[in-house]
């Protein structure tokens, strides 16, 4: 059983290079958690920037230490997504998971997840488990396509500590099952909880736009689709972009 250890900063650059840096000494331990009242420069997925007003928001980063084999890796953004509307589901917010890890709320982004592995031979010796929730965000950068806020959705402000405290709950609880079940149950969960999983969506390919059912995702995370000709298509994250 994981046991968390929260140290708690009130500005930082990312919450993910802190840990990354802090964690480089072997003896820091699975469970420890960075959490930020405001950060800097919050990183998103590729060359993306994670936007967070200060003390409003959930920004944090998880030190895991799986020891998985590099091939299940997959199975790392499925718990933790998975965890994410756990949480949101506790709060009476029905989310779902937009491959790969962000948690969705309609057509509208609550959450993000960056994650960033060390790997040593075959295994996934560390893992950084970077997660932004939209908390009591009202007013988003316009830049920002589709955001959403637990206090936008409820209309109310939440208290910080108790999202926190209820979401690593839940994160404890995902990880055991990675732990202790088969790869097969939360990735089943993982495709049940899949954003327009049996929709025709529309999909860009460089610089080509074409229409396609969403099948599934498979156990290596690539995206399994069917365009409205009847072919079926795969593509691993970055190589296709679902248009909302
Ligand atoms: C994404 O949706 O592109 C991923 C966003 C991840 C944001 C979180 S906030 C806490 C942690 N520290 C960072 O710099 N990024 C992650």
């Amino acid at each position: 059983m994981i046991d968390f250890r929260i140290l708690h900063l009130q500005e930082v650059d990312s919450t993910n290079n802190y840990l990354k840096k802090y964690s480089k000494d072997n003896t820091v331990s699975e469970g420890t958690v960075i959490l930020a009242d405001y950060q800097k420069n919050g990183k998103g997925r590729g060359k993306n920037s994670w936007y967070s007003g200060a003390d409003l928001n959930v920004t944090f980063s998880l030190l895991l230490r799986p020891e998985l084999k590099t091939g299940r890796y997959f199975i790392l953004t499925e718990f933790v997504s998975l965890a994410i509307t756990d949480a949101l589901k506790h709060f009476g917010i029905e989310s779902l998971i937009k491959w790969p890890n962000d948690v969705y709320v309609g057509d509208f982004k609550i959450a993000g997840i960056l994650i960033e592995n060390t790997i040593v031979g075959s295994l996934i010796t560390r893992c950084i488990v970077g997660i932004g929730i939209n908390v009591n965000e009202e007013i988003f950068p316009a830049e920002l396509s589709n955001p959403i806020s637990m206090r936008s959705l409820k209309n109310k402000i939440f208290q910080k500590d108790e999202v926190i405290h209820v979401l690593l709950d839940k994160i404890r609880n995902r990880y055991n099952q990675l732990k202790k079940e088969t790869i097969q149950t939360l990735h089943t969960e993982y495709n049940k909880n899949l954003f327009r999983r049996g929709k025709v969506s529309g999909y860009k390919h460089k610089d080509r736009i074409f229409k396609a059912e969403l099948i599934e995702i498979d156990t290596t995370g690539v995206l399994k689709l069917k365009t409205t000709n009847g072919k079926s298509k795969q593509y691993l994250f970055g190589e296709v972009e679902m248009i909302i």
